[in-house]
């Protein structure tokens, strides 16, 4: 719900409250952020006598311009937080100026750009001008059913001459400190999205990529919580930017114990000009509060992604169960091998096969070819409509490997296209695996690569895309952009990577994209608008494996969550985990496999069988339910309960083997405390408080990393 009264503006449900008030000098302040309380307006503010400081123009008594918890900041007047714009007007060199109230108004959000945006919900429009002609357009959607605030901004310039934005960001947010700790997912390749918390305490923590990518380093995600909160209980603000390059968040906690959260588009490297008239979109940042810890705001942002972001054509359908080929040939494939990978994918209850990296130029290993996207003849000498048919045929989805933001410098498309690719005039550019970018941020390029993916779709019937990317950007360069737009670039890209996904994602509304990036390097919500899932980590050592999806959970729903079963002994890290552990592990998401199948004996051919049997009946209640996580040293669990409270999964995983080791009781909050559950694998009956309160007691660990499956089914 939206509404105003004398310049106050309350956003609310039935759990939260987001109230702003034009204050009495005219900026938009944040008046609270929390759980829902009622509004009067003997709330206000605290300001404190700060000595040394600077007033608002033209009110040389008023509270110093510190005390101000504005809903966007701006340098220059006052303000030493960090800023959230900053500008330069060509003509005067004008760079501070004040932005105040002008105007409100209810929405219906714009969704021409291919920014990813969420839908649905109520919006709210409020214009700030400044004094010299730049204008913010600031937009704050509230849903009925999710306790979050989406937050975006239109920087449009109405003055009569340029202005260069050095910074852009989606929000700002001032509230009072509430003895906080700070929390991201923090990583590296093969390692990605592990929550660390740490004491917020003075000064700037920024979280940031600078990497082209929203990377495995830090993922866009940063959250506030109070002192000793756990999976259930204490107070979380959570924020999340729907976006997937460079990006930033700074938390700040300043000398009288405010604490200013902002951030967006990364402002390394960025400039954008704004001729007169034109306009600056900034990309959307989800901000959950949570008063049941952090499990609660992972649900929140789980339900927010799947109801009002992710891919409708995809989100809540049953994904196929894929068998991919990369691990069990690498480059090294025939069309005979691909063929009796189908044949027992398809004996084996799997529904896809999916054709990696090494079909197209003359890529034989990866040093070639990225760019060339048309058939390796020398090794699928009869090209892919063979194998593509050969699947249909035996009730199989055909998906193929492309790596689009790419080019190799030895291609072909290099040769033509020199200009294509990313990298600064006269000097040698840097490579990442034997590779460059190539330039998302010419349409020339997105129009070159739309079509080649499109006519694979159309002549070699593809029903699924692997969309990788395996280099972080290094020069920051486009020969489509004049020396004056060069600091663009970043932004562009990503643009144009979001409006070639935006528009075969249309072209084709059957057609699973997943996302991958070096498997995890790119896991973030914008790519989620337009691929329901995510590659998760190129690390499928299921113990390992289990941090990382665990991790990602604490933003991302299960759905997103892509996971395949490898081989043991694991090729990474030399580990053997037995079959069913892990299988259990890739399970809580969208399961896969990327094993060599055809060497399956009879046993495990059968034991592959129920388990992708069970999986399908799973699915529904892993892709729609609640998700509630237990830690310890040594062991994991995921509880998901279905929306309904009638079923539930429970997972556990252990580390290593202890000895003379206590129980483990976890408590199934999630469930109805006054309905019956029998437990499937058991036969046991409890009511819902037993297990609520007394908790459910695991089975120790019979072996190292062993893992569990539990399933829970109301029985009255
Ligand atoms: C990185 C991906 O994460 C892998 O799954 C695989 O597709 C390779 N690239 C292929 O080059």
């Amino acid at each position: 719900m939206i509404s105003e009264k004398n310049g106050v503006f309350e956003l609310s449900n039935s759990e939260i409250s987001y109230i702003l008030r034009v204050n009495e000098y005219g900026f938009l302040e944040n008046v609270y952020f929390g759980k829902k309380i009622e509004y009067t307006e003997s709330i206000k503010n605290s300001t404190v006598g700060r000595g040394h400081e600077i007033h608002p123009a033209g009110y040389p008594n008023a509270p110093a311009i510190g005390n101000f918890a504005f809903e966007y900041s701006t340098p220059f007047r006052g303000d030493y937080r960090t800023h959230a714009i900053g500008f330069s007007y060509e003509k005067s060199g004008i760079r501070g100026d004040d932005f105040k109230y002008s105007s409100y108004r209810t929405i219906e959000k714009d969704f021409s750009s291919p920014l990813p945006k969420c839908r649905g919900g109520q919006t709210l429009e409020i214009t700030l001008k400044s004094t010299c002609g730049l204008e913010v357009k600031l937009f704050y959607t509230v849903y009925d059913d999710v306790n979050a605030v989406v937050r975006s901004a239109l920087i449009e310039n109405f003055s009569n001459g340029a202005v260069e934005l050095n910074r852009a960001y989606s929000f700002n947010l001032d509230m009072p400190n509430d003895d906080y700790d700070l929390s991201g997912l923090f990583g590296a390749y093969l390692r990605e999205r592990n929550i660390e918390k740490s004491k917020l305490t003075r000064g700037i923590k920024t979280i940031d990529s600078k990497r082209g990518e929203s990377s495995a380093i830090a993922n866009p995600f940063v959250a506030l919580s109070t002192f000793g909160a756990t999976e259930e209980k204490g107070d979380v603000y959570a924020f999340n930017l729907i976006y997937s390059g460079n990006f930033e968040f700074n938390v700040e906690l300043d000398e009288f114990d405010g604490v200013r959260v902002n951030g967006g588009v990364s402002s390394f490297d960025f400039g954008y000009r704004l001729d007169r008239g034109e306009s600056f979109e900034t990309p959307e940042v989800a901000l959950v509060f949570s008063d049941g810890g952090f499990g609660k705001a992972s649900r929140t942002f789980h339900d927010l992604y799947r109801e009002y972001l992710i891919n409708e054509n995809f989100v809540k359908k049953p994904r196929p169960i894929v068998i991919n080929n990369w691990e069990v040939t690498a480059f090294d494939f025939t069309e005979e091998k691909l063929k009796r990978l189908a044949d027992v994918a398809a004996e084996t209850g799997m529904d896809a096969l999916v054709l990696d990296d090494g079909w197209f130029g003359n890529r034989n290993d990866d040093t070639t070819s990225l760019g060339d996207w048309y058939i390796n003849e020398k090794r699928l000498p009869n090209g892919l409509k063979p194998v593509s048919d050969y699947c249909h045929k035996k009730g199989l989805k055909f998906g193929l490997w492309f790596e689009p933001e790419m080019i190799s410098p030895v291609s072909n498309l290099i040769s033509r296209h020199p200009e294509w690719a990313v990298r600064s005039p006269d000097v040698t550019p840097c490579l990442g695996r034997n590779q460059l970018t190539i330039d998302f941020s010419n349409p020339d390029v997105t129009d070159y690569i739309i079509d080649i993916i499109s006519s694979h779709v159309v002549n070699d019937g593809l029903d699924y895309i692997k969309w990788d990317m395996n280099r972080p950007m290094s020069e920051y360069f486009s020969s489509s952009l004049g020396s004056e737009r060069q600091k663009e670039f970043s932004y562009r890209y990503i643009l144009g990577l979001y409006k070639t996904l935006k528009t075969i994602t249309e072209r084709f509304p059957n057609l699973l994209i997943e996302g991958c990036a070096a498997g995890g390097c790119r896991f973030d919500a914008g790519i989620l608008r337009y691929c329901p899932q995510i590659w998760t980590s190129d690390d499928t050592d299921a113990f390992y494996r289990e941090n990382i999806q665990y991790g990602t959970s604490f933003c991302y729903p299960l759905s997103t969550i892509s996971n395949h079963v490898s081989a043991s002994p694991n090729h990474q890290t030399g580990r053997s985990i037995c079959l069913e552990s892990r299988a259990n592990v890739a399970l809580l998401g969208v399961l896969g496999y990327e094993l060599d199948i055809t060497k399956f004996n009879e046993s495990e051919k059968n034991a592959v069988r129920q388990i992708n049997e069970r999986y399908k009946k799973d699915c529904k209640l892993i892709l729609e339910g609640d998700l509630y996580r237990y830690n310890k040293e040594g062991l994991k669990v995921e509880t998901v309960v279905s929306k309904d409270k009638k079923q539930a999964l429970l997972k556990a995983v252990y580390g290593l083997k202890g000895l003379s080791v206590s129980a483990n009781r976890v408590k199934l909050v999630g469930l109805s405390s006054d309905k019956k559950y029998k437990v499937v694998e058991t036969g046991e009956i409890y009511y819902g408080s037993a297990l609520i309160n007394r908790g459910f007691i695991l089975p120790q660990a019979k072996v190292d990393f062993d893992t569990f499956i539990f399933r829970f089914e109301q029985t009255e």
